[in-house]
């Protein structure tokens, strides 16, 4: 069986248990995957084991999940969790998420992340729109042969993060009076955290942020011509602005960040 049939049954499944018609869809990531339930109405649920064909996630607090919903009126698809490239699974699996989620219909998707803050300014509690990416993975999930039926052979990246729906965030954290930091996203691979020497080398390179996620997201959605935009919760000073960084405290800092987050989003999909 083929990529796209194997994706093709696994929308079968979701059509039959979920409302049609998203056109929203969201990947939250660590520690933030509650973000916006007490903003959801009419919830329908779909665990990731129930689905032909998807790869399973390893990472505790990552049960994978995807949730149908009205937030503010308006329907979303929502996935809880995320495979990492970390987790040793080839790039087909890593991917393979964000690809039901086109074929599901969703041309606009808005993704999270935790992540180390980079840049001098951030303080953890912060969130932050990514208005460009470094990838420092080192590898690249469209790498081998291409499907056309998924998009171009070389996709360009100019706008891999859509200014519309930056601009649309903006005003929203305005509204809020949240203070919503703007910058560019490193992507290592994990799961160590970088060393000193690499945040420094980052900072130089014009990194903000860095973190182990949504970057091979993001080229796959751009590959099939998804908008996108995407923001991190700042959970740490990076390695070396600050004694020591533990996952604990990554998700200590999502869990209390996770309202305001929750609000930001809502207010976006309000405007979008
Ligand atoms: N580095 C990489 N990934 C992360 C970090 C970090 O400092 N914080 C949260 N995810």
């Amino acid at each position: 069986m083929n990529k796209i049939e194997k994706i093709k049954e696994s929308i079968n499944l979701l059509s039959d248990r979920l409302s049609d018609n998203p056109g929203i869809g969201m990947v939250l990531g660590s520690g933030l995957s509650e973000s916006l339930t007490p903003l959801l109405n009419e919830v329908e649920e779909v665990s990731w084991d129930e689905i032909p064909h998807f790869p399973e996630p390893t990472v505790e607090g990552h049960e994978g999940k995807y949730l149908c919903g009205t937030l503010h009126d308006k329907e979303v698809l929502i996935q809880q969790g995320r495979i990492h490239w970390y987790e040793g699974l080839p790039w087909d699996d890593v991917i393979y998420p964000v690809r039901v989620q086109k074929y599901f219909g969703i041309e606009k998707l808005i993704m999270t992340n935790a992540a180390g803050g980079i840049n001098e300014a951030f303080t953890p509690g912060d969130l932050c729109v990514i208005n460009d990416h470094i990838n420092f993975s080192g590898d690249n999930p469209l790498r081998g042969p291409n499907s056309e039926v998924f998009g171009p052979r070389f996709p360009d990246l100019s706008h891999a993060y859509d200014e519309k729906l930056q601009e649309i965030a903006t005003k929203a954290a305005d509204n809020l009076d949240i203070n919503l930091q703007q910058g560019v996203y490193a992507m290592t691979s994990g799961p160590s955290y970088e060393t000193p020497a690499e945040i420094n080398a980052l900072r130089t390179l014009g990194a903000d942020l860095v973190g182990m996620s949504t970057v091979p997201e993001v080229i796959t959605a751009n590959h099939s011509n998804m908008e996108v935009l995407a923001i991190s919760c700042v959970t740490n000073k990076a390695a070396g602005m600050q004694d020591k960084l533990t996952h604990e405290e990554v998700l200590e800092v999502t869990e209390k960040t996770n309202q305001k987050l929750g609000n930001l989003i809502g207010e976006i999909v309000k405007k979008i």
